[in-house]
């Protein structure tokens, strides 16, 4: 097979045996997704452009399908896939959602890989969702990722005191719900709670800037331990950077990326929208050169150890 048309799931598995991450980026304005392409090129790291419902219900994604064909147009597989993230069960704002709906239609529209977030629900109806997305998911060779335990911020609310939270591990994954979950689902990809928080989407916080959060990379290890798939950090921007490069080296195989380069845009989308642009190419350059050191990945994650790390 040529090399750059290999599935997402063998690059991500490749990701994790090289100790790298594929940085995973979110598009909520549609002129975002060719700066952002051409940073993942120019810095030759292979990475995710991502939507999430979010992206197109509060923000001008647009939605499934204008990202979708945005997408073909400017894509380069050498450095870049479409990854559908969160689509929440029951949303922000505690809102059900047609979620299966939403998830199908990606996988027939042509994402290479899709998430449902099933971490409002319970324990076992996250299980019982999950499950009947991996299901439909599979069928047409698309990956999935879930999420387990509570990465905040998405809420429209006050954040609990970051400090408690974290001193209590309050939300954090527990290893061996996540042992279960793994087997009872078959997802491909886990997305958990270590630490980091999301960026607020909320009209009157989402300008403000981020805390510097930080990751027990303790609890991280102990859920890699026993999952043995990839793991997602959600909540990629404003991390402490040690944290960060840490997590890499212990299980986390992608970053979500949403804050750190949408800010930038909108400061200056109304009244300068070609340095807009320019903000989010040297935002996202930031990204991958400094804060997550991911250079040049493309080809050690094309080419690298095929071994499976697991
Ligand atoms: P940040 O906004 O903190 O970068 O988080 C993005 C994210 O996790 C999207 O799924």
């Amino acid at each position: 097979m040529v090399p750059h048309l290999m599935k997402l799931q063998k690059l991500m598995l490749r990701a994790a045996a090289n100790h790298t991450a594929i940085p995973g980026f979110n598009i909520p304005y549609l002129p975002m997704m060719v700066p952002v392409v051409n940073a993942l090129r120019d810095t030759r790291c292979f990475g995710l452009i991502m939507v999430a419902r979010l992206e197109w219900t509060k923000f001008a994604a647009g939605g499934l399908r204008q990202i979708f064909d945005a997408y073909q147009a400017v894509k380069d597989e050498r450095y870049t896939r479409l990854h559908l993230d969160h689509v929440p069960v029951i949303d922000e704002d505690q809102l059900p959602v047609e979620y299966d709906t939403i998830l199908r239609e990606a996988v027939e529209i042509g994402y290479d890989s899709v998430m449902v977030d099933g971490s409002r629900l319970s324990f076992s109806e996250n299980i019982a969702a999950t499950r009947a997305i991996v299901d439909m998911a599979h069928a047409s060779n698309v990956p999935v990722e879930a999420e387990l335990g509570a990465v905040l911020g998405h809420e429209s609310g006050p954040l609990p005191p970051y400090e408690e939270v974290f001193a209590t591990g309050c939300g954090f994954t527990d290893p061996d719900q996540a042992r279960i979950f793994v087997k009872e689902t078959g997802v491909d990809w886990l997305s958990v709670a270590v630490g980091s928080v999301h960026g607020a989407i909320a009209a009157a916080t989402r300008r403000e800037k981020k805390l510097e959060a930080r990751l027990s990379i303790e609890r991280l290890d102990q859920i890699r331990n026993v999952v043995g798939i990839p793991l997602v950090l959600h909540g990629g921007t404003g991390i402490r950077k040690a944290c960060v490069l840490d997590g890499i080296q212990h299980g986390i195989a992608k970053i979500n990326v949403a804050t750190a380069i949408r800010q930038p845009y909108e400061a200056l989308m109304d009244s300068e929208p070609e340095r807009a642009l320019e903000a989010v190419y040297r935002a996202t350059r930031d990204v991958i050169e400094k804060d997550l050191e991911l250079s040049n990945t493309a080809d050690l994650i094309h080419i690298g150890d095929t071994q499976d790390c697991f």
